[in-house]
C-alpha cells in the first residue's frame, strides 16, 4: 500500500523531532483563518527545561514566539500541516523534505540527501561551563578552517582565548541560517559579500552554511588579511565560491548580490555597506554597527534632555541609539523589514546590536509615512548629516 505524501512527510518529521536531527520546518502558503498569518517557522532548542521546539508564527506585522516540549509542539504542528499551511518544508541533519499541498488537497513529496555542508552539527562542547554537556552547532567545531583560522584546537574545541568568538561564529551561523533561510526559501545559488571581513571567521561559516553553488566574497582593506584569507580557502578547497579582495567598502567591484553582511565595519563604514547592498539588489543586509563617531558631534539634544545629556557616557549611548534607529528607519523607508536585536550576550562582546533588513517592496517605492518619522527623529535631535541618509538620496533637513 502506498503511503500519502502528508503521511510521509508527517513520519519524517516525527522521526527527527524524536531522534534530535531536526534542524527547521517552515511552513508557508498560509490559508489560516487569521489572514494576517504567513508562516510558522519551528527550530529545536535546547533550555534549562530539556529539548524544546520554538515556534515561531509570522503575521504580517509582528512574530510571536513559544517554546513547547516536542511532544506538545508536534500535536500542534501535525493538523496544520497540509491545511492551514499549503507548503512544508523540513531540513534534518540528513535530508531535506518538501510537501506541497494543493488546495483540493492533492500533494507531493519531494526528499533530498543534503548537503553535508549545510548540516549542523551535536558534538562535545569544550567549554568549562558546559561540562559533560553536548551542543547543538550550526558549524561543526571540527570544521578544518575553524583550525586554520586560530579559533579552535586540534581536538575541535574552542581555544581558551577564542571562546567568545567561536561563540559569536555560532550565533552568527543560527541567525543567518534562520534568515536565509525566511528571505530566500527556494534559492541556493545565493552572491553574498561580507564586507570588512577581517580575518574572515564569519565569511567562512557563511560558505559553510550555504550550497555549494553559492558565490561568497569578502572585502578588507588590509592586504596581508584578505592573503591569509585566500591561503586558508585554497587549503580548504574552497576557493572557488569563497574569495577575499583587498579594497574598501565603498570602492569595492560588486557583482549582483542576494546578501550584505557587514560585521563591526567602523563607523560609517556600516552606511558604506548597506548602501552597496542595497544598490547591488541584495534582498537581505545583516549588520552589526560599531563605533558610532558620525552623529555624536552633531546632537543637540532638547531642552528636556540637555541637563541629562551633559554626561559623556549617555551622549555616546544617544549617539548609537539615533544612529541605529535612524538607519534601520531608512532601510524601511527603502523597501526592507528591518529587526534590530542584541545577537550575542555582551559578556562577550559590546558590540552586538544586529539589525537585519529583509526587502519586502520593490525598489523605488519608498514609504512617505515613514519618511515623516525619520525626518522627526532627527529634528528631535539635531540631526543634519547621516551617511545612509547620504547615501540613499534622502533629504533629513527640509
Ligand atoms: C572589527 S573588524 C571586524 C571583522 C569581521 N567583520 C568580524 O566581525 O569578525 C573590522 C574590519 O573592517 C575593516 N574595515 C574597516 N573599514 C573598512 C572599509 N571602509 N573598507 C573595507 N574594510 C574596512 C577593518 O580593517 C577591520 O578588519
Amino acid at each position: 500500500m502506498t503511503v500519502p505524501p502528508l503521511d510521509r512527510f508527517l513520519g519524517l518529521l516525527r522521526t527527527a523531532a524524536n531522534d534530535g536531527s531536526l534542524v527547521k520546518l517552515t511552513l508557508g502558503k498560509a490559508r489560516a483563518a487569521d489572514p494576517s498569518l504567513q508562516n510558522l517557522f519551528v527550530r529545536p532548542v535546547a533550555l534549562k527545561a530539556g529539548p524544546q521546539l520554538t515556534l515561531v508564527w509570522r503575521h504580517a506585522t509582528r512574530d510571536i514566539t513559544k517554546n513547547f516540549p516536542p511532544a506538545d509542539g508536534l500535536a500542534l504542528i501535525e493538523p496544520l500541516v497540509g491545511h492551514d499551511f499549503l507548503d512544508a518544508h523540513l531540513f534534518t541533519a540528513t535530508q531535506s523534505a518538501q510537501l506541497e499541498t494543493q488546495p483540493d488537497g492533492s500533494a507531493r513529496l519531494r526528499v533530498k540527501v543534503q548537503n553535508p555542508r549545510s548540516t549542523s552539527a551535536t558534538v562535545p562542547d569544550g567549554s568549562a561551563s558546559d561540562h559533560n554537556h553536548t551542543k547543538h552547532y550550526p558549524i561543526a567545531p571540527t570544521a578544518a578552517w575553524l583550525r586554520t583560522l586560530g579559533v579552535t584546537n586540534e581536538h575541535g574545541q574552542p581555544r581558551a582565548e577564542m571562546t567568545g568568538k567561536f561563540r559569536q561564529i555560532q550565533k552568527f551561523a543560527e541567525l543567518l541560517q534562520h534568515l536565509v533561510g525566511e528571505t530566500f526559501p527556494h534559492q541556493t545559488a545565493l552572491k553574498v559579500a561580507d564586507m570588512g571581513c577581517g580575518k574572515g571567521y564569519l565569511t567562512f561559516a557563511v560558505a559553510e552554511l550555504l550550497s555549494e553553488s553559492a558565490r561568497i566574497q569578502g572585502i578588507e582593506t588590509r592586504p596581508e588579511l584578505v592573503a591569509a584569507c585566500n591561503r586558508a580557502a585554497e587549503t580548504h578547497g574552497l576557493g572557488t565560491r569563497l574569495t577575499f579582495n583587498a579594497g574598501t567598502i565603498a570602492d569595492a567591484e560588486l557583482p549582483a548580490l542576494d546578501v550584505l553582511i557587514a560585521l563591526h565595519a567602523c563607523d560609517t563604514a556600516t552606511d558604506d555597506a548597506l548602501a552597496r547592498g542595497l544598490a547591488a539588489g541584495a534582498a537581505l543586509l545583516v549588520v552589526s554597527p560599531c563605533c558610532h563617531k558620525e552623529l555624536r558631534a552633531q546632537l543637540t539634544p532638547p531642552p528636556v534632555l540637555a541637563s541629562a545629556l551633559r554626561s559623556g557616557i549617555f551622549q555616546e549611548r544617544q549617539a548609537e541609539f539615533v544612529t541605529d534607529a535612524l538607519r534601520a528607519q531608512l532601510l524601511e523607508w527603502a523597501g526592507y523589514r528591518t529587526k534590530v536585536f542584541e545577537f550575542i550576550s555582551t559578556e562577550h562582546t559590546a558590540k552586538n546590536l544586529m539589525i537585519s533588513a529583509q526587502r519586502i517592496r520593490p525598489r523605488g517605492s519608498p514609504d512617505d509615512a515613514i519618511a515623516a518619522g525619520i525626518r522627526d527623529l532627527a529634528q528631535f535631535y539635531g540631526i543634519r548629516h547621516h551617511a545612509l541618509a547620504t547615501h540613499l538620496g534622502f533629504v533629513l533637513v527640509r
